[in-house]
C-alpha cells in the first residue's frame, strides 16, 4: 500500500487500546499519521496531550477504569471514529500447566477488556450512526495450537463477540473489522524465545507490526459504503505448531 494521505482521517478521533507497545503503538501511530488524534490506552503510560494524541493510563480489565477513560475521551476530544480493541497477552502451556489465574486474567484482558470498551462506547457510535471498531483478533481465533488453551479461548471468544457485534450494528451506520495476523515480531514474544525453539516462525521471519498497522489504516479509509469485515495475515514464509 503506497503511504495514505497525511490527511485522510483529518478530523477524526481513534482510540487504540494496548498503544503503548508493539501492534497497538503502530496503529496508533499510523492512525496519527493520516491525521487523526489518537487517543492510546494502556497501564504503563502517563496521563497527557502532545499534540494529536492523548495518553490515558487504563487498566482495560477494571470496569471503573475503563469507564473513567472512556468519560474522558468524551468529554475532551468528542465521539472516537474508530475504536481499535488491540490490548491483549500471550503465553504457552499445556491445559494441565495452565493455573485458574493464567486462564481468568488471559479471559480478563483479551476479551473482557475489549466488551468493556466496546459497550461503553456503542451507544455514542450509534446515536451518531457512523463510527467503526476494529478487533486485532490473531490466528488463534480460527486455527487450535497446541499451548494455547486459555489464548484460543480468549481469541475464539473475541471473534465470537466481534460477529454479535456486527450483528447489532449492521443498520446502524457503524463498521467493524477483525484484523487476524499471524506471528508479528512484537515483546509479546520475548519470555516465549520462539528463534530458540523448534516449530515456531522465526523473529526475522514474522510480520512487522507496521504491517498489521497497514491492514487497520485501510480499513478505517475506505468509502464509508465499503466495511472491510475481515483481515487475514500471514507471513509468507512461516512455521506453525500444530
Ligand atoms: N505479536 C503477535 O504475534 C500477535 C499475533 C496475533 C495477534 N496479536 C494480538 O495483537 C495484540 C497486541 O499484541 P502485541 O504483540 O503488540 O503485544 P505487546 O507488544 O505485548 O503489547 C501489548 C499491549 O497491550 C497492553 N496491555 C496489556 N495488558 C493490558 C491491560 N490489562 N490494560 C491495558 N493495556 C494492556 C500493553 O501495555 P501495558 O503493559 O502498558 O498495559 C501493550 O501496550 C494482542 O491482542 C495480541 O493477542 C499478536
Amino acid at each position: 500500500m503506497s503511504d495514505p494521505s497525511p490527511t485522510a482521517l483529518a478530523g477524526k478521533v481513534a482510540l487504540v487500546t494496548g498503544a503503548s507497545r508493539g501492534i497497538g503503538l503502530a496503529v496508533a501511530e499510523s492512525l496519527q499519521a493520516a491525521g487523526a488524534h489518537v487517543v492510546r490506552l494502556a497501564r504503563g503510560l502517563a496521563d497527557g496531550t502532545t499534540g494529536r494524541r492523548t495518553d490515558l493510563r487504563c487498566d482495560v480489565t477494571d470496569p471503573a477504569a475503563v469507564e473513567r477513560a472512556v468519560g474522558r475521551v468524551l468529554s475532551d476530544r468528542g465521539i472516537p471514529d474508530i475504536v481499535v480493541n488491540n490490548a491483549g497477552i500471550f503465553f504457552i502451556k499445556p491445559v494441565a500447566e495452565t493455573t485458574p489465574d493464567d486462564f481468568s486474567r488471559t479471559l480478563a484482558v483479551n476479551l473482557t477488556g475489549p466488551f468493556l470498551v466496546t459497550r461503553a462506547l456503542v451507544p455514542h457510535l450509534v446515536g451518531r450512526g457512523a463510527g467503526h471498531f476494529v478487533t486485532i483478533g490473531s490466528i488463534s481465533d480460527h486455527v487450535a495450537f497446541t499451548g494455547s488453551t486459555a489464548y484460543a479461548a480468549s481469541k475464539f471468544g473475541l471473534r465470537g463477540m466481534h460477529e454479535v457485534l456486527r450483528a447489532e450494528l449492521s443498520r446502524t451506520g457503524v463498521r467493524t473489522t477483525i484484523v487476524s495476523p499471524g506471528p508479528v515480531d512484537t515483546p509479546i514474544w520475548d519470555p516465549i524465545d520462539p528463534d530458540g525453539r523448534s516449530g515456531f516462525t522465526k523473529r526475522s521471519a514474522m510480520l512487522q507490526a507496521g504491517d498489521v498497522a497497514e491492514a487497520v489504516l485501510f480499513a478505517v479509509t475506505r468509502a464509508p459504503r465499503v466495511d472491510v469485515t475481515e483481515i487475514r495475515l500471514l507471513p509468507t514464509v512461516y512455521s506453525l505448531r500444530g
